[in-house]
This record gives C-alpha cells, sequence and structure tokens, in this order.
C-alpha cells in the first residue's frame, strides 16, 4: 500500500493532477498495487485566504509518505518568490531531493523545432543537483534602493552535494543502459573555484564506473548542442541553476510544457513527481491545458517506486495519444479537452 501526497496546487494544477490520479487508478487496478492518497490543499489561494504558505505540521506528514504528487506552485496575485521558496524549494530542501531528474524525449508524432531530429535523436536525461549552488538563499544587500546599492547572492558548491549529484548521475546512467556516457555539464572557464570541484569530483566518480564513457562541455555549448546534436547527450549532470535552464530548453525541444515532466528525488527518502510546466493562471479551469506532462510525472512516480510495468504501460498509451490522437501539445490545440485526453491515457493503458 503506497501513501501518496497530492498537492494539485494553483492554476492548472489541480486539473492536470486529476487527469493523472485517473490513469495512476487505472494502473492500479490493472497491474494490482493499492495506494491510499492524502490530499494537501497548498498553494496561492490558501495564502491569500490564511496567509500560511507551509505548516510545519504538513511538512512533517509530507516526511511519511512514499511519494509526493505535485501540480503547480505559482498565484499571479502573490508576489513571485513567496509561494516557489515557500512550498517548493522548502519541500525540496526538507526532504533532501536532491537530485531533480528531468527525462528529454521526443515521442513519434510530436512536433519539435528540430524538425530533422527524431525520437531516436532527442531521448536523454538530466541530473540536476536540487538543494545548492544559486538556489541556498545565501546572501544580502546593502543600502538597499538607493543609487549605492549592492546585492550579493552566493552559490553554494559543497564536495558531499556535489559527490552524491555525481554518484546518482553514474547510477542512473548505468541504470538506463543506453549510450551509457554522462556528460558534465559546467562552465569551467569563468566559474573557476565551484567547476574545478565538480571537475574534480567528476573524474574521480567516474573511475568507480567502467565502460561509462565521460565527457565535459560548458553550459553555453550545451545549450547550442542541445539543438544542434541532441544525440550526443545520454545524461548531463549539472548544477542546480544551470539546470534549471537547460531543463526548460530540453521541455521545448521534447515538444513543450504539455509533456515534459520531472521528479525531485531523495533516493533515500521521500521523492515528489510534478509536470514541469507552470500554473498556467491564463488557462485555469478551461480544460484546455495538456495532462500529458502531469501524467508523465505519475510515470516517474511508479517507475521510483518499483511499479515498472505500470510506469511502462502509462508511457505506452501516453506515446500512443501523440502519435494518433491529439493534433498539438499547446493549450487550446489539442483537439480534445484536459479530460479527454486523460481518459484516452486511461483507455489505451486498460484496452
Ligand atoms: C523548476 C522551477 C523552479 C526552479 C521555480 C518555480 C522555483 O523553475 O522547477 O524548474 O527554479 O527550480
Ligand atoms: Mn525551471
Amino acid at each position: 500500500m503506497y501513501r501518496i501526497a497530492v498537492i494539485p496546487g494553483d492554476g492548472t494544477g489541480p486539473e492536470v493532477v486529476a487527469e493523472g490520479l485517473k490513469v495512476l487508478k487505472a494502473v492500479s487496478e490493472k497491474f494490482r498495487f493499492t495506494y491510499q492518497l492524502e490530499f494537501y490543499g497548498l498553494g496561492g489561494e490558501r495564502y491569500l485566504r490564511t496567509k500560511e504558505i507551509l505548516p510545519d505540521s504538513v511538512l512533517n506528514e509530507l516526511k511519511q509518505m512514499d511519494a509526493i504528487y505535485l501540480g503547480a506552485i505559482g498565484h499571479p496575485d502573490v508576489k513571485p518568490g513567496v509561494l516557489e521558496q515557500g512550498i517548493l524549494l522548502k519541500i525540496r530542501f526538507t526532504l533532501d531531493q536532491y537530485i531533480n531528474l528531468r527525462p528529454v524525449k521526443l515521442f513519434s508524432g510530436v512536433e519539435t523545432p528540430l524538425k530533422d531530429k527524431g525520437p531516436e535523436d532527442i531521448n536523454f536525461v538530466v541530473v540536476r543537483e536540487n538543494t545548492e549552488g544559486a538556489y541556498g538563499g545565501v546572501g544580502g544587500s546593502i543600502r538597499k534602493g538607493t543609487p549605492d546599492e549592492i546585492a550579493i547572492q552566493e552559490a553554494i558548491h559543497t564536495r558531499k552535494g556535489v559527490e552524491r549529484c555525481i554518484r546518482f548521475a553514474f547510477e542512473y546512467c548505468r541504470k538506463r543502459n543506453h549510450k551509457n556516457k554522462v556528460t558534465l555539464c559546467g562552465k569551467t572557464n569563468v566559474l573557476t573555484y565551484a567547476f574545478d570541484l565538480w571537475e574534480r569530483v567528476f573524474r574521480e566518480v567516474a573511475k568507480e564506473f567502467e565502460g561509462i564513457e565521460t565527457d565535459y562541455a560548458h553550459v553555453d555549448a550545451v545549450c547550442m548542442w542541445m539543438v544542434k546534436n541532441p544525440e550526443w547527450f545520454d545524461v548531463i549532470v549539472t548544477d542546480n541553476m544551470f539546470g534549471d535552464i537547460i531543463t526548460d530548453l530540453g521541455a521545448m525541444i521534447q515538444g513543450g510544457l504539455g509533456i515534459a515532466a520531472g521528479g525531485n528525488i531523495n533516493p533515500n527518502g521521500v521523492s515528489m513527481f510534478e509536470p514541469m510546466g507552470g500554473s498556467a493562471p491564463k488557462y485555469t479551469g478551461m480544460g484546455v491545458v495538456s495532462p500529458l506532462a502531469a501524467i508523465s510525472a505519475c510515470q516517474m512516480m511508479l517507475e521510483h517506486l518499483g511499479e515498472d510495468r505500470a510506469a511502462q504501460s502509462i508511457e505506452e498509451a501516453v506515446m500512443k495519444v501523440v502519435k494518433q490522437d491529439v493534433k498539438s501539445l499547446s493549450a487550446g490545440k489539442m483537439g480534445y479537452g484536459t479530460s479527454e485526453v486523460g481518459d484516452l491515457v486511461v483507455k489505451y493503458i486498460l484496452g
């Protein structure tokens, strides 16, 4: 029996999460596993009503779960940063979800701007460090609001944090058994202290993984190659900030935020899975956004829980839907509503 926390969140989060849960129910019946859902009404609405962001009591309950399924956090009436830091980053950090895992995989039938590249060319995974770097919140400002204002925002890279991330990347690469190649994405020519550490640890850890090829690329070059030669990549490991940026690029080349999902992984603790797109306030409640990213997040969650066959069947169903049914993954252009797309996925799973 899995205990799964569900945080539908803001904007279109609740409507896409509903589709993911529909799919979860279908695969649980087909592949015979049981689960119990706990819903948490966190997000902008609650904050505006009660000033409550993420009570410690909820955080403590989340620590007891087998997994967390998240829709989206972010509200147009709340100052940027409040909910992101107070909910999303707070959960990632407190539960020590030190890996942000983001597959970039083009399914047949999905339109990508890289017209001449196909599913065999776009299939890699970004392993993003998820608890340190520029996200540590270390810094400050003085003389605020004056012409002499100075702001400092430090990036933290610890030996332990870097090492566990790189080790995860190599282990994941071995398990994935695709091209058996790990690329370190950094900026050794400018961020000479931080990426000197990353590079040394990368070389050290690589020695433990015979048969896995290693490569290094600066982050700007990675951006170019993700578009020009995405087939060069298998597993890319990088720090928090660079990972944030290159995974949005990755989302676009695999067809956009309507399909891109991610996991916040603590290999020894509670992990959280989410569609990569935000709360999309302008589409809220219209039933026009793609639920396939949220459904793919559900697939990643099941893979993480060890329900490999259920996860596989979700991926196959999603592949069918994008190949045969939806016209586009953009909001309002699918040719179907959010809930109808969820129904199609369920139909293929059960069919
Ligand atoms: C993501 C998002 C978050 C991040 C924001 C919402 C804090 O962009 O999950 O990539 O920067 O990590
Ligand atoms: Mn991001």
